[in-house]
């Protein structure tokens, strides 16, 4: 195919606390161990210009209009895929990365009312059509997950359960949507459970 991309790129996706960091990071270290070039990076903040942004869009201590958040989480995703996902994915490596554009459209989109169509051109914008090869949802019940992230809550982890619920929701219609490219992982188990699970995801679509 003369299209083919030269690496491979995959998304770790799904609510707050459902284990994408925990999971993305253990995946890092198995596809080294494995002999596989591999860059973990991760949104909002993945490149350097986007730390600014990722303070302002975690912790500004004030309102944000559900369009300006939207702005500033593809105005970091413009800069970061075209300065450090893409020219990863075109040197072979494989690039590991911890939210990418199913995040907009499951938090500004499904969980805070943007037009999901309107999203979607703007991810098309941000990121010059630049999609995964792999997402993995991580799919966790909402009462689990609000445990996991404890009481020290960032500014989009402060917006409770109903909101949590409405973004799990957006991820499951995502990946019906998208049967190919998005699997979910059951994230309700154990680390080492859904780790056996994300190895295997991984390992089938690389074998493809
Ligand atoms: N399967 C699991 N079982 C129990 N605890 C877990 C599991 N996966 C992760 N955790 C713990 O839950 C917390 C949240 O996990 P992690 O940071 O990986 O989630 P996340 O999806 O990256 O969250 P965020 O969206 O807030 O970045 C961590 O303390 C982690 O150790
Ligand atoms: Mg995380």
């Amino acid at each position: 195919m003369e299209n083919r991309k030269k690496g491979f790129f995959i998304t770790f996706e799904g609510a707050d606390g459902c284990g994408k960091t925990t999971q993305s990071e253990l995946i890092k270290k198995y596809l080294e161990d494995t002999g596989r070039k591999t860059l973990w990076t991760r949104e909002p903040g993945g490149a350097e210009l986007g730390k600014e942004l990722r303070k302002i869009l975690l912790h500004y201590d004030g309102y944000v209009a559900p369009e300006c958040e939207a702005f500033l989480f593809l105005a970091d995703r413009a800069q970061h895929v075209e300065t450090v996902i893409k020219p990863a994915v075109d040197s072979g490596m494989i690039v590991l990365c911890d939210r990418y554009t199913d995040s907009t459209v499951a938090y500004q989109g499904y969980g805070k009312g943007i037009d999901i169509t309107r999203i979607n051109y703007l991810n098309d914008l941000a990121t010059g059509k630049f999609y995964p090869d792999l997402t993995l949802v991580f799919d966790v019940d909402s009462e689990i997950a609000q445990k996991r992230v404890g009481a020290d809550k960032d500014r989009m982890e402060s917006e409770g359960s109903g909101f949590h619920q409405k973004v799990r929701y957006g991820y499951l219609r995502l990946a019906e949507e998208y049967p190919y490219r998005i699997k979910i992982i059951n994230a309700n188990n154990s680390i080492e459970q859904v780790f056996e699970d994300t190895k295997k995801a991984v390992e089938n679509f690389l074998a493809v």
